[in-house]
C-alpha cells in the first residue's frame, strides 16, 4: 500500500498500486501477535474548538495484537480513534497534537494519501452502517472506488469476505435482498466484511458489539478473535469481561481536569488483575466508572 500522493515533488511517486486479493480462509489458533508496535502515539492531545478532549496520550499499538480501551464515557476513547483514520479532519474546530506514526509514516504529514491510510485502517461504528443498498452492492462499492470493477474479481472477494464473518452460508441465496434487512449482528458482520474486503492492516472498531443482542455480540466477539494475527485490532469496549476475554493489551482512560488522559496501558491481564494505578483498580473492579 502507497501512502504517500503522487505529487510534483515527488516525481518517484507512482499511483496507489492494486494489490491482489489472497485474503483467503482467517487464520485460527493460538494468537500470533508480535510485540512489534505498528502504530506509535507521542503526547497525542485534541481539542475540539476551545474544549480539550485528550491530554497528552501516549501509547504503542502491537502488530497483530488485540488492544482494547476501557473507560468511562467521555474520556475521549472514541476521539482517540477517530485520529488514527483521520477523521477527525472532517470536525470543524477539531485541532490535533502530538505525533503519531503508522508504519513508519507521520500520520499528519501532509502528504499523505488519506484515502489510502482509511483503505490501511478500516473503522467499524458502534451501530452497523450498512448502505442502503443490497448486500452485494454493500461490498463492491468500495471496491469499485478503489478501482476493482471486473465482475469475477468482486464476486471473489464478496465470497471470500463474506466466508470470513461467517455470513456466506446465510446469505448466499439472498446476495441482492437489502442489507438493512439483515439482523443487527448480521449487519454488524457484513460491515466488518466490507471493511475486509479492502485488504486493511489495522481495524478500529468503536463498541462494536454494544448496539447487538447477546448472541449476536457472541458471535461477532468470536470473529474479532479470529482477526488476531491477521490485522492488528483495536477496540473500544464497555463490556470489561470482553475486553478480559480478547484483548492482548488494554488501556484504560479517564478524564482528568476535562480532558480525556490515559491512566494506564500494559498486557490485558496486568490491567485486569494487578493494575499499578488505584484508578484502574478501583474501575476495573467496578468501584469507579
Ligand atoms: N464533534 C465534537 N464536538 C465537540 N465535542 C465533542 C465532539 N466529539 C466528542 N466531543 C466531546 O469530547 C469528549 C470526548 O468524547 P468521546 O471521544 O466521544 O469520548 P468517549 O468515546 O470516551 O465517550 C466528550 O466530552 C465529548 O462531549
Ligand atoms: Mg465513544
Amino acid at each position: 500500500m502507497r501512502l504517500f500522493k503522487k505529487t510534483a515533488d515527488t516525481p518517484a511517486d507512482k499511483p496507489i498500486t492494486q494489490t491482489a486479493y489472497t485474503l483467503g480462509p482467517l487464520q485460527s489458533g493460538p494468537p500470533c501477535c508480535v510485540p512489534e508496535p505498528l502504530i506509535r502515539v507521542e503526547k497525542l492531545s485534541l481539542h475540539y474548538g476551545a474544549k480539550p478532549a485528550l491530554n497528552e496520550v501516549s501509547l504503542d499499538i502491537y502488530k497483530g495484537c488485540i488492544t482494547a480501551l476501557i473507560g468511562p464515557s467521555g474520556c475521549g476513547k472514541t476521539s482517540f480513534l477517530s485520529v488514527l483514520n483521520r477523521l477527525t479532519d472532517m470536525i470543524p474546530g477539531c485541532r490535533v497534537s502530538g505525533r503519531v506514526v503508522y508504519d513508519n509514516l507521520d500520520l499528519h504529514n501532509p502528504k499523505l494519501d488519506v484515502q489510502a491510510l482509511r483503505r490501511d485502517i478500516g473503522m467499524i461504528f458502534q451501530k452497523p452502517t450498512p448502505f442502503p443498498l443490497s448486500i452485494r452492492r454493500n461490498i463492491e462499492l468500495p471496491l469499485r472506488e478503489h478501482g476493482i470493477s471486473k465482475a469475477a474479481d468482486l464476486n471473489d472477494v464478496l465470497q471470500r469476505v463474506l466466508q470470513d464473518v461467517g455470513l456466506w452460508d446465510e446469505i448466499k441465496d439472498r446476495l441482492e435482498a437489502p442489507a438493512q434487512a439483515l439482523s443487527g449482528g448480521q449487519q454488524q458482520r457484513l460491515c466488518i466484511a466490507r471493511a475486509l474486503a479492502l485488504q486493511p492492516k489495522v481495524l478500529l472498531m468503536d463498541e462494536p458489539c454494544s448496539a447487538l443482542d447477546p448472541i449476536s455480540s457472541g458471535v461477532v466477539e468470536d470473529l474479532i478473535q479470529r482477526l488476531r494475527g491477521q490485522y492488528t485490532v483495536i477496540i473500544v469496549t464497555h463490556n470489561l469481561a470482553q475486553a478480559r476475554r480478547i484483548a492482548n493489551y488494554a488501556g484504560f482512560f479517564w478524564v482528568r481536569e476535562r480532558a480525556g488522559c490515559l491512566i494506564e496501558f500494559g498486557q490485558c491481564k496486568q490491567i485486569f488483575d494487578n493494575p499499578a494505578h488505584e484508578l484502574t483498580a478501583a474501575y476495573v473492579h467496578g468501584r469507579r466508572g
